[in-house]
């Protein structure tokens, strides 16, 4: 990979986006490489988890690379849009295993579309969020528009995609955009605290609850029924008896995954 540092810490996949000098701006090549390595938590068993993170001290992600912006046209736009959304974004969104972003400075444009798509964002005190491209003449096309009302609600999300204004950390956290904001030196050590304690759950309720999660934001779904469906089929795993008699016994249970 010539954009991304992967490194596996126990069973947590560390993907740092590693174009520090260009403050880990999206381009083709990042993107492409993004979706192997997101083919890469959903297929290696050894992989439990996976934290995104950017590399230095300055940015997680400033946006998509404008630089590829001059020589697109409708069709180009389009494709871009697609591609990185099916292979990066709602990949990430829809992995079976729990995957964060550690969000260690700038988190724009496609950046904060990238947190967005991580089941749910850490940030360091000084990130600084935002969806710029109305100064470009654009939208988000990595599934801002969606997800961003989603998680702060529709007014605040026009606010900051008409206005192209930037919120710091204090103002993510208020909003609901990030769950917690730690100092900076401290931010993988916590991501990783995070990990740790979801890979020691049963891997088979972790994906149901991304998947009956996602299903009360999927409009096409009945996300009750959904629930319904996952619930009674964790019956049948070994996991559920595992830490049903694991409580009783009053030790820790040993989850297998199956
Ligand atoms: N695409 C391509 N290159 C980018 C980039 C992006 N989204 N964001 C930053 N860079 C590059 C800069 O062009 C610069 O490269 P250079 O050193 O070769 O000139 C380098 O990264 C450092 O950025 P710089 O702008 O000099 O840093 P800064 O501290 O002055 O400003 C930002 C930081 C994040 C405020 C500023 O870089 C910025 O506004 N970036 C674009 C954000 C954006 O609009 N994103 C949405 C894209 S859809």
């Amino acid at each position: 990979m010539d954009s991304l540092s992967l490194s596996l810490h126990r069973n947590t996949l560390l993907i740092t986006i590693n174009r520090p000098e260009k403050l880990n701006a999206l381009n083709r090549q990042v993107i492409k490489e993004l979706g192997i390595a997101i083919d890469d938590v959903y297929n290696h068993e050894e992989i439990k988890s996976a934290i995104i993170t950017g590399s230095g001290n300055k940015a997680f992600v400033a946006g998509a690379d404008i630089s590829e912006f001059l020589n697109l046209d409708a069709a180009g736009g389009k494709e871009m849009a697609r591609f990185g959304q099916q292979h990066v974004f709602n990949k990430i969104e829809n992995s079976p295993k729990p995957i964060i972003a550690a969000v260690n400075g700038f988190a724009l444009g496609g950046g904060c579309e990238l947190a967005m798509a991580c089941h749910f964002r850490i940030a360091c005190d000084q990130a600084k969020f935002g969806q710029p491209e109305i100064n470009l003449g654009l939208i988000p096309g990595y599934g801002g528009t969606q997800r961003l009302p989603r998680l702060i609600g529709k007014g605040r999300a026009m606010e900051l995609m008409m206005t192209g204004n930037m919120i710091d950390a204090p103002t993510a956290l208020q909003y609901g955009l990030v769950n917690q904001v730690v100092a900076q030196k401290d931010l993988l050590d916590k991501a990783f605290a995070l990990t740790e304690l979801m890979n020691s759950k049963a891997p088979l309720a972790l994906s149901g609850c991304i998947e009956a999660i996602n299903a009360a934001f999927d409009s096409t779904q009945n996300g009750y029924e959904k629930e319904i469906a996952i619930f009674g089929k964790l019956f049948d795993t070994a996991d559920a008896k595992e830490g049903a008699a694991a409580f009783l016994e009053k030790r820790k249970p040993d989850f297998k995954g199956a």
